[in-house]
């Protein structure tokens, strides 16, 4: 089921600094992040996986996502460099409602591979 998580930040008159450390449930094998989403009205995702667990960081501006792991259906603001969102495998998601400014960073548990992907909705 997807959580969200609060990651610690360290903050003074310098700024702030986020940490990702002993927090996610898995070991990182890849990084990506999606960036200049012009549309709000676009919608990405629209998946789940056979076995990838993924965290979600809105590092800057903000998106919305739906998820759906077959029992019940969650919807989540992620407009925070704090907040972590961790998608299990069995959890179908959509990213949608990206402001111009987000950049949505994804840490995953595994390498890419499109045969890890199931894009059927549950029923
Ligand atoms: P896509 O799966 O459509 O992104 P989203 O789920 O956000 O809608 O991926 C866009 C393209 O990037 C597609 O050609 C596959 C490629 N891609 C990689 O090469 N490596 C990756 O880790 C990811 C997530 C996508």
């Amino acid at each position: 089921m997807a959580r969200l998580i609060k990651l610690k930040s360290n903050s003074d008159v310098r700024g702030n600094l986020t940490v990702i450390e002993k927090i996610l449930p898995f070991d990182i094998k890849r990084i990506f992040y999606i960036y200049g989403v012009e549309n709000p009205s676009i919608k990405r995702g629209g998946h789940r996986h056979k076995n990838t667990i993924q965290a979600l960081i809105s590092v800057a501006g903000s998106c919305v996502v739906d998820t759906d792991d077959g029992r019940e259906k969650k919807t989540y603001l992620l407009d925070s460099p704090e907040q972590c969102l961790i998608l299990e495998p069995e959890d179908w998601h959509i990213m949608k409602a990206f402001t111009k400014d987000c950049v949505l960073l994804v840490l995953a548990s595994e390498y890419y591979n499109p045969e890890d992907y199931v894009r059927e909705e549950y029923k």
